[in-house]
């Protein structure tokens, strides 16, 4: 039994959508016992799922133990990633729509790709990134606007073996060549410009600026996306319209390993610089394909929406590998909820009539402040399914996401998962489980989350409990290394509990076994969906001729969900004011990008610190939390006065 309040705030699926749902109560039970108790058989099965070219006979050999630490799915597999998301479904649905592209000015034409199209325009980009000199296992950096090129060159690197890796078209140029570099990358694609919100970012300046710190060989291909002016750099830069009037429309499909690399993605973690995670071919194909079958309730003919950009793990697996591997109709929105106003996401709903939406709460957020007008004067009824990703949905959210948006009658799935972990983890199954505003609620198949406690790293079995959540066994989606060093992948996720893939998050789970994600438990920062590393912030900010020292910590932001707050030590004789401020917010938005910018910036005289020099980010949190009544122990500190300072500035006053 749960507390009166949980029972209260439980939704079940209505009758009408369990009765159609792929998965039903008693089906989850029983798969999901099978995938635990029998994994290689499970999985084994599942795996059937994709065409191979060369099936396997090996289905899991995984160890999470630091000495002997290595991810294998499907290992003596071979397929073609492209051939399973285009070639396999042009005998049975070559005419039906692949990608449905909703450009952000809406005046212009939606494009509707169909999956022949999307085969010829694929070959034709594999075809065109071959004549750049690109072969199997090289690195190809994509730097675009969410446009349909964007997933013709995922698909062409997939087809012939590449490895891609995206660099959200929001990054700085040193970012961007911190990523070129990092991953040694031949080719760099980008467009002209980046229509977004009715602003042109200039990506092509961006790139050319990274590529004056890349090795010269580098080749840049330009898609031409607005037309708009840019300087060109003869023998370095290719245009994509020319060469794709002449590449041939056929390119065959390259085997490879299950185990081979499909993408590289950076992400943010706790200590220094972004870190390349690495995803293979055939079990992360599978896994999110089986995830969006499942999680989405995904029938044949549905039109599915996720709002996410290609440039994070989210559009990856939700925009192009998975729903396209599962024969689906896609869509890529170039932009974003609140241009021209904030209906877009409801005309769109409307316009392509679609069935399953997934966003991030933070856009749920910022919607909901502009009134329910905006959604009511749509026709939301082709709506069946609702989803979030990125970050704890407070339940004012969830529920005019319920009401207002799902009227009551979309099943909402709040789905929890990671970069590192390719696809969803855990949330419920909308035709299996009543959900709870909040809650990530269920392990999917094969998924084995524990709660261990932070100090004993002993892992908890009663509930209702609250701890850190780790995860027990793999699954086929799990990363299998970071670029370049696999030394980092051992220290950061299976050295702190051994045995054990650590996922920096905290999480409760009710008595009912329910999982609710607490937040992270690192030095990672969740604004706007969008994962920050703080360490990567103060780097920026210390790499500024003014700044002496820097601590960056998040705090919660009414929108954003985290905030970004940091405490700026000046050098000596630098004076602080409004300008400086300023300035600094602009240095680190060209250091790293805007999803960096600093939210607020507090003078500090001195950080607190203990005696042996180590910043005390516990308290400085709290400062930051406007919750500086319970600072705990402070005794260890080197100079105590220094809080009291602190507290008294602080720019957090909510
Ligand atoms: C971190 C991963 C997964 C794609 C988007 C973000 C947080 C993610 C949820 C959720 C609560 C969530 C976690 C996680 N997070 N989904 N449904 N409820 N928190 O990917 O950038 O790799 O960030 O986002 O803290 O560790 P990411």
């Amino acid at each position: 039994m749960t507390g009166q309040g949980q029972e209260a705030n439980t939704y079940a699926p209505s009758a009408e959508f369990a009765k159609d749902a792929n998965i039903d109560a008693a089906k989850y039970d029983e798969m999901y016992a099978a995938s635990v108790a029998d994994p290689e058989a499970f999985w084994g099965e599942q795996g059937k799922a994709l065409d191979w070219i060369k099936p396997f006979t090996k289905v899991k050999s995984t160890d999470f133990s630091l000495d002997n630490l290595g991810i294998k799915w499907f290992e003596d597999g071979t397929l073609n990633v492209s051939a399973n998301c285009v070639d396999r479904h042009l005998a049975t649905r070559g005419d039906q729509t692949a990608i449905i592209f909703e450009p952000d000015n809406p005046d212009e034409p939606a494009k509707h790709i169909t999956y022949k199209m999307l085969h010829t325009e694929v070959c034709k980009m594999a075809n065109i990134l071959e004549g750049l000199g690109v072969r199997k296992g090289d690195r190809v950096i994509l730097y675009l606007p969410m446009i349909p090129e964007a997933a013709y060159a995922m698909l062409a690197c997939a087809r012939i073996g590449a490895i891609h890796s995206i660099v959200f078209a929001g990054f700085s140029p040193d970012a961007l060549s911190a990523r070129i570099n990092g991953a040694d990358a031949k080719v760099v694609i980008t467009a002209d410009y980046a229509p977004r919100g009715g602003r042109n970012t200039p990506l092509k300046s961006n790139a050319d600026a990274a590529l004056l710190h890349c090795k010269d060989t580098v080749k840049l291909l330009v898609v031409k996306r607005t037309g708009g002016q840019t300087t060109w750099v003869d023998g370095r830069d290719f245009d994509y319209s020319e060469l794709h009037a002449e590449a041939d429309d056929t390119c065959r499909a390259v085997e490879v390993g299950a185990e081979d690399p499909l993408f590289i993605l950076y992400t943010s973690g706790s200590t220094g610089q972004p870190k390349g995670v690495v995803h293979t071919s055939g079990g992360y194909l599978l896994y999110a394909a089986m995830t969006h079958k499942y999680v989405f309730d995904y029938k044949d003919g549905d039109i599915f929406w996720c709002t996410a950009d290609v440039g994070w793990v989210t559009g990856h697996s939700y925009i192009v590998y998975g729903p396209l591997a599962n024969g689906a109709t896609t869509i890529m929105f170039e932009g974003v909820p609140t241009y021209p106003d904030a209906s877009r996401f409801w005309q769109v709903c409307e316009k392509h009539k679609v069935n399953q939406f997934y966003t991030a709460p933070t856009a749920i957020r910022a919607l909901m402040g502009k009134g329910a007008e905006f959604v009511e004067k749509c026709d939301l009824s082709s709506l069946r399914l609702l989803g979030t990703v990125g970050e704890p949905i407070n339940p004012e959210a969830w529920n005019w996401y319920n009401d207002v948006v799902g009227k009551g009658t979309c099943p909402i799935v709040d789905t929890w998962w990671q970069t590192e972990t390719g696809g969803h983890l855990l949330t419920p199954l909308p035709g299996a489980h009543a959900t709870k505003p909040g809650a990530a609620m269920k392990p999917f198949f094969g998924v084995q989350p524990v709660v261990l406690d932070p100090q004993s790293g002993e892992e908890i079995h009663e509930s209702p409990t609250e701890g850190v959540l780790c995860l027990k066994d793999s699954w086929p989606g799990q990363m299998r290394t970071i670029w370049g060093d696999h030394e980092r992948f051992g220290k950061t996720y299976f050295s702190d509990y051994k045995g054990y893939y650590f996922s920096g998050d905290g999480c409760r789970r009710d008595a009912d076994g329910d999982y609710w994600i607490t937040g992270r438990v690192d030095d990672v920062i969740n604004v706007s969906g969008h994962r920050m590393g703080t360490a990567e912030v103060e780097s920026a900010l210390v790499a500024h001729a003014k700044v002496a020292e820097a601590a960056v910590v998040g705090y919660p932001h009414e929108i954003k969900g985290q905030g970004i707050y940091c405490y700026v030590t000046l050098m000596n004789g630098e004076e602080p004011s409004e300008e400086l401020r300023k300035e600094l917010r602009n240095w680190v938005r060209t250091e790293i990008g805007p999803i960096a910018s600093p939210d607020l910036i507090q003078w500090s005289p001195g950080l607190p610190k203990t005696r042996s020099g180590k910043i005390m980010r516990r308290i400085l949190r709290k400062i930051a939390e406007n919750d500086y009544g319970s600072l705990g122990d402070t005794s260890t500190l080197a100079e105590p006065a220094v809080v009291d300072d602190l507290i008294e500035n602080r720019m957090n006053r909510a």
